[in-house]
């Protein structure tokens, strides 16, 4: 057991009690950030003449062997250390002696974890925002692929009216377009600098916060040091980005599921991201798409546990605030897989084009249009309305479509039907017609795909 503190101690603490504080089992994923926050402290330290010059160059120098070797892996961060910061500490005063025991000098360990967690989520939230982008490249271009893709869109799950599958793909890529400028607002908002704020009182040492905080790239210090140790409301935040996505990936992979089953066949998963069941040979399954579904839980769990976590604590910094890692690292690892395997499945999965057209066709998608129809010859659409659910019914009757009846039998429920009826409800022309903005017909859609293109482009970020 290697602990920082242990003066006003007559006993050595129990093994047990040790065990269940430290946090060296999970935070020392944040020993980057702890390195980059020292040497950023101590190059600051020297500038205000609190430290010499000698002595921020040895600790920067120790620092940076330090990183070296724990990289090249032949300095290993082990269990006998509470957490990543004692580890580095320790780590720095074996190696360069007295110099090392300045390094922390007018900071606590509350505004360095409230650093590193700052620095590493910053990060974070870059990475999850590249991975998005990448994936709305992806649908971008199958959305320009499939613009004459004709399939049934939905409500209640049931066949409502004609679309094409560029339109579908087109509402997750405006989901996907609010997550990201989520993540950036989240990115602008967060990005200030705790570093100074000492235990929860700042320091009587003259430290330079503003040059720390440009040191380590972060538009400002934070403005009161006890909230600067106590705010977890970035990581709240990112978490409830997170679950957003999680819900729009998992919604998307839903419909996958469903349009992957026997019954609908409109799209053919590759072999690469399908599993085989051990006892029924005939089975290609959906396993990506149901462990991203299902992995939603675990992101919507992490940022419950933090909100929950965070209600009832006093300021400022409080114990309870370490348990703000685990769940968050395993909600951001589950997001970035989830976000690349999805990319990868659905670039490499195929449109069963005309299973989706066929399914169009069949279950009256055009019946909104052969309403509009009787309203373009005069028919009050209250009317028209009933006109068509009149049709349906007899459809249902005959097992046939709307398009397949003859005029007689059209002329039978209204004498407002003429010959051109049969184009004004084809697939083509219910789909084509539609040219309000947003809306599938080709041209608003080319429209709409040129102003993502743009969109794209300018936010290379
Ligand atoms: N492991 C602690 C955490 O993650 C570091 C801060 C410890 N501060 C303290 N006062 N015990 O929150």
């Amino acid at each position: 057991m290697a602990q920082l503190w242990g003066g006003r101690f007559t006993k050595e603490t129990d093994r047990r009690v040790f065990e269940f504080n430290a946090s060296i089992r999970f935070d020392k994923r944040l020993f980057e950030q702890d390195i980059e926050g020292s040497i950023a402290h101590v190059v600051m330290l020297e500038k205000q003449g609190i430290i010499t010059k000698e002595e921020k160059d040895d600790i920067v120098r120790g620092l940076t062997e330090i990183r070296e070797e724990v990289e090249k892996g032949t300095l290993a961060i082990t269990g006998e250390y509470e957490d990543i910061h004692s580890f580095v500490e320790a780590a720095l005063i074996r190696r360069i002696g007295d110099a090392g025991k300045k390094m922390h000098t007018g900071r606590s360990r509350n505004d360095q974890v409230a650093l590193d967690m700052r620095l590493y989520v910053r990060q974070e939230v870059l990475t999850v925002d590249g991975l998005l982008k990448e994936l709305m490249e992806v649908l971008l271009s199958m959305m320009e692929e499939h613009l004459d893709t004709y399939m049934p869109g939905f409500t209640h799950l049931q066949k409502a009216q004609p679309t094409t599958a560029a339109h579908h793909l087109g509402a997750y890529f405006e989901m996907f377009k609010r997550d990201r400028l989520r993540l950036h607002d989240i990115y602008v908002r967060m990005n200030y600098c705790p570093l100074g704020a000492g235990a929860l009182a700042g320091t009587t040492y003259p430290l330079d916060r503003a040059y720390t905080a440009s040191l380590l790239g972060f538009e400002g210090p934070a403005l009161n040091s006890m909230d600067a140790v106590s705010d977890r409301d970035y990581l709240i935040e990112f978490l409830s980005s997170l679950s957003t996505i999680m819900m729009h990936l998992s919604r998307f992979s839903e419909e996958i599921i469903i349009w992957n089953s026997n019954e609908y066949r409109f799209v053919e998963l590759d072999d690469a991201y399908s599993t085989g069941s051990s006892i029924m040979p005939q089975k290609k399954n959906p396993d990506i798409a149901e462990l991203v579904r299902g992995k939603t839980g675990r992101v919507y769990g992490a940022l419950i546990s933090l909100l929950t976590t965070m209600k009832g604590i006093p300021l400022a910094y409080n114990k309870d605030m370490q348990e703000d890692k685990e769940l968050a690292f395993d909600a951001m690892d589950t997001v970035k897989d989830c976000l690349f395997l999805f990319t990868g499945m659905i670039s490499t999965m195929k449109f069963q084009t005309e299973n989706m057209a066929k399914s169009a066709m069949n279950g009256f998608t055009n019946a909104t249009d052969a309403a509009d129809y009787l309203v373009l010859k005069g028919v009050p659409f209250r009317d028209a309305h009933s006109i068509i659910g009149r049709l349906v019914l007899y459809c249902i009757d005959k097992n046939t479509s709307i398009d397949a009846l003859s005029l007689e039998e059209l002329q039978a429920v209204s004498d407002k039907f003429e010959p051109d009826i049969y184009d004004a409800v084809s697939l083509k022309t219910c789909v084509e017609k539609r040219l309000t903005v947003g809306a599938p017909g080709r041209d608003a859609m080319k429209q709409v795909i040129a102003m993502e293109k743009e969109y794209l482009k300018n936010r290379e970020d």
